[in-house]
């Protein structure tokens, strides 16, 4: 780091780990969208499927999900929480624990998870599965530290500053009962799977820990950020509204939609319960709709904070882009977080949609694949693209982004990447799927749709790499 860098981090603050972020892009690249895209290929091109694809599947989404998106978060939020709360990480040992930890957990599941499969039947599998269990505990640990420091951060800061998280404090809890949860179910669902002598961990549990960590911990971080970093990097308007009550109806409809349908009540799943998930998804998608209104991202009707607080721009100061705060210097990384917030509505409306079919006796096809990749690569990962450019050359010292051409890139492969993985799936809906041709164009789109995430990945760590480097 240069010594221009390091003279701008606060005093008794930790730099930023960049290490997080590099570890999250390398999982990216060559387990969670490697394997996605491979997965892609197999089902686009109507390849037949080999008997280890569950496993794969299952692979892929927990890498994704801890690896990707998980690894990102607790980098970025390890750096901004301790200023925001005025309180310094005290050392440098907790951040290489959490990254070693849940990063190894990840390597390791990896490699055990890609040869299980075949390996069944040899001495080989049972090694391989406790790895898979080691691997799993490696994750929790990590996951378990990070949550401690953060707690610390809240519990030793001054309640003057935590007041001013009071609007995304609920965010906060659900976000540290997600991750909680999930990495121990994540610990017992490989236990089971290796005491069981079984290739997958149970499918029913599965899936509903992968809905808890998007439901619980993805979009409620997604939600506290844009409302800390957002007003200040696209001038939107301060967090003014009623964001407490917003989630407190979004937590009420995730609960009543996944509750019903946990392995633990699907016993006794009836009418009711069907009628209950259904008015959960609604629930939750007008909580959703709500959020990205008063955030006023797409619609940008509200005065700005700078308005609501009469700050005046400095007489002398060269006009920045026509309503934003900057020059152009990390590209037009807006476009990359409007995109993402046109996904999450859609994905919102998508929920409400399968929910209704389902209340009508309507079999549509691919329910929670379309939905939870609208959430996972249209609204999560677009945000990342569009903030890790914005928000981390700062983070590293740096005054602008190394390439504003490979942010537009990135912006026209990630909106690729999530149409083709997306709307394609729409084409199998009944009435559609008669027609030949559209049919056929749609798979081969699916069949890209993991290279155009690739490519997305490749162009912002590029990005990052030559910022840091400059
Ligand atoms: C364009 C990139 C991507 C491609 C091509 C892709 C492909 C796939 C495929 C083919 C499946 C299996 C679907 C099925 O069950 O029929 C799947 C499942 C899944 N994907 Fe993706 N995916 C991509 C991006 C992502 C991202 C970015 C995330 C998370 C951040 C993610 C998380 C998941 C999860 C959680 C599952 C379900 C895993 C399970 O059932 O255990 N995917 N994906």
């Amino acid at each position: 780091m240069s010594s221009q860098a390091k003279a701008r981090i606060p005093a008794g603050h930790l730099p930023f780990e960049m290490r997080f972020i590099y570890a999250a892009l390398a999982i990216a690249l060559f387990a969670g969208f490697g394997i996605g895209a491979h997965m892609a290929f197999i089902i686009g091109l109507q390849m037949p499927l080999h008997t280890g694809f569950q496993t794969y599947i299952q692979l892929h989404g927990h890498v994704q999900l801890i690896g990707w998106v998980g690894l990102f978060v607790m980098g970025v939020s390890l750096h901004v929480l301790p200023r925001l709360l005025s309180v310094a990480i005290s050392d440098r040992l907790w951040l290489h624990a959490i990254l070693a930890c849940v990063a190894g957990g990840i390597a390791l599941r990896t490699v055990t998870h890609s040869i299980l499969p075949y390996v069944i039947g040899t001495p080989y599998f049972d090694a391989l599965q406790w790895l898979s269990v080691l691997s799993a505990i490696l994750e929790w640990l990590g996951i378990y530290i990070y949550l401690m420091l953060v707690l610390k951060l809240f519990l030793v800061s001054e309640p003057a500053r935590t007041r001013s998280l009071k609007a995304i404090r609920p965010f906060f809890a659900m976000q540290v009962f997600g991750w909680g949860v999930s990495a121990l179910l994540n610990l017992g669902l490989l236990v089971r799977m290796a005491s069981a002598g079984a290739p997958i961990a149970i499918p029913a549990w599965n899936q509903f820990n992968v809905e808890l960590f998007i439901g619980l911990v993805l979009l409620p971080v997604a939600f506290a950020f844009s409302i800390k970093m957002l007003p200040l990097y696209l001038r939107l308007r301060g967090a003014d509204w009623s964001v407490r009550s917003m989630a407190a109806v979004y937590f009420i409809g995730f609960c009543a939609q996944i509750l019903p349908q946990s392995p633990l009540f699907v016993q006794t799943f009836s009418q009711t319960s069907a009628r209950i998930v259904a008015v959960g998804a609604v629930v939750k998608a007008i909580a959703i709709l709500y959020f990205i209104y008063q955030l006023d991202v797409l619609t940008r009707s509200k005065s700005s904070w700078r308005e609501q607080v009469d700050a005046k721009p400095k007489e002398d100061r060269r006009p920045t882009r026509a309503g934003l705060p900057d020059y152009g210097e990390f590209g037009r990384f807006e476009r990359l977080i409007s995109a993402a917030y046109s996904w999450l509505a859609l994905a919102a409306l998508f929920d409400v949609f399968y929910a209704i079919g389902d209340q009508l006796g309507l079999a549509l096809p691919h329910k929670f694949d379309l939905v939870r990749h609208l959430y996972l690569v249209g609204f999560i990962t677009m945000l990342i693209l569009g903030m890790a450019v914005r928000m981390l050359p700062g983070f590293l010292g740096k005054k602008r982004v190394a390439s504003t051409w490979l942010v537009d890139a990135t912006f026209w492969l990630g909106n690729l990447a999530v149409v083709c993985r997306v709307l394609p799936l729409i084409v199998t809906f009944p009435a559609l799927n008669q027609l030949a041709t559209l049919v056929r164009l749609a798979e081969i789109a699916f069949a890209c749709s993991g290279v155009f995430g690739i490519l997305a990945i490749i162009c912002l760590a590029v990005n990052l790499r030559k910022t840091a480097n400059a």
